[in-house]
């Protein structure tokens, strides 16, 4: 199967670029590696993919281009089976200090690719949606049902791109589906997220600093399950037109996280508590009940045994890692 992965140098679209050509399926990568984190790991997930696909029966080809650029698009949606589409500005807190860039690399670079999926033979966009649409609980765990209130710029972008990719299933009878993502984690993750906040504070025997008073709940779910469901999508038609959550399986407080991350590293709990971030939501909670009946998904990964594959990674990556990032020191 010849498959775009759009964002596939980032931490989601590296992970799927690598499983899909271990699988021995033909991956093209389109990515601008944007600088708004370190670019250094989107290089590693490059070669990783590489690396991967010189042992297998899949390619690997890289496109250093940008999803805004609708010539390029159109070329590579044209030579492509099924279109992962990863690539965005990521993160609620970029998205407060610049609400334009959302909105033009998100919606705009998903309208380029629903452009070019319909005047071609595509089997299939599926589309990496976020739990930010929700915003506001009415009541939780959110079900597909649920409104969608966003509270930060971010949350809205998605929103949009994914109501445009459902649209285009309606209107034009393209084989979409978007993927509502919880709190995705694992191996080369980006850098300033709670976990690896967490994990790089305690690896230095620092309490881990939370932002708000940590009673804020998430579903932290971990890459491989995320990557499952995107791998079953490459075939089962099961969800085309719908939107799916994808979350894991339980959900905790950013408090319990912390105190997970340092009985895992021996720290005593010291934990320290700063001002909360504008446009976090309060709490994400995934109901899954539609994508398990569509597609099968179930999660398998724990929080705990994430946390302790993840802090296996770090242990090995320490020095890489803590080199290229900023995480609060
Ligand atoms: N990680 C999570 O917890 C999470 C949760 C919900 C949704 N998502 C969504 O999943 C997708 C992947 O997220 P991620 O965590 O891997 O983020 P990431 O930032 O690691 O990956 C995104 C990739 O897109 C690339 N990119 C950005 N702008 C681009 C442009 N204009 N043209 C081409 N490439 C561009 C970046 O260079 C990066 O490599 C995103 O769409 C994100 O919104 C992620």
């Amino acid at each position: 199967m010849q498959v775009l992965v759009t964002g596939g140098a980032g931490f989601i679209g590296g992970h799927l670029a690598e499983s899909f050509v271990h699988d021995g399926h033909d991956v093209t990568v389109v990515d601008n590696f944007d600088p708004y984190y370190e670019v250094a790991i989107k290089r590693t997930n490059v070669s990783e993919a590489r690396e991967t696909a010189a042992k297998t029966d899949g390619s690997y080809t890289l496109v250093e281009d940008d999803v805004r650029n609708e010539s390029t698009v159109s070329r590579l949606v044209a030579e492509a089976d099924v279109v992962y589409h990863q690539a965005a500005q990521a993160g609620v807190r970029a998205s407060v200090e610049d609400p334009k860039k959302p909105n033009e690399v998100n919606v705009e670079g998903t309208l380029n690719v629903l452009e070019a999926a319909r005047s071609s033979d595509v089997r299939r966009v599926v589309l990496a949606s976020s739990s930010s649409v929700y915003g506001k609980n009415h009541y939780l765990p959110y079900d597909e049902a649920h409104p969608t209130t966003p509270v930060s710029p971010y949350g809205v972008s998605k929103l949009a791109a994914e109501q445009y990719a459902r649209t285009y299933n309606d209107v034009y009878g393209l084989p979409t589906v978007a993927l509502r993502y919880f709190t995705v984690y694992g191996p080369r993750m980006r850098p300033n997220m709670a976990i690896t906040n967490f994990v790089t504070r305690c690896a230095d025997g620092k309490p881990p600093v939370i932002y708000g008073d940590g009673q804020q709940t998430r579903d932290f779910t971990y890459i491989d399950d995320v990557v499952d469901a995107n791998r079953t999508l490459m075939t089962s038609d099961a969800a085309d037109g719908e939107i799916l959550n994808i979350g894991s399986t339980d959900n905790i407080s950013i408090e319990r996280l912390a105190r997970t991350i340092c009985d895992a590293f021996d720290q005593p709990l010291n934990l320290e508590y700063d001002e909360r971030y504008r446009g976090d939501a309060e709490h994400t909670h995934a109901d899954i009940g539609k994508a398990r009946a569509l597609i099968g998904y179930e999660p398998s990964v724990t929080i705990d045994q994430g946390v302790r594959k993840f802090i296996d990674w770090y242990r090995s990556n320490r020095a890489w890692y803590r080199s290229l990032t900023k995480a609060t020191a």
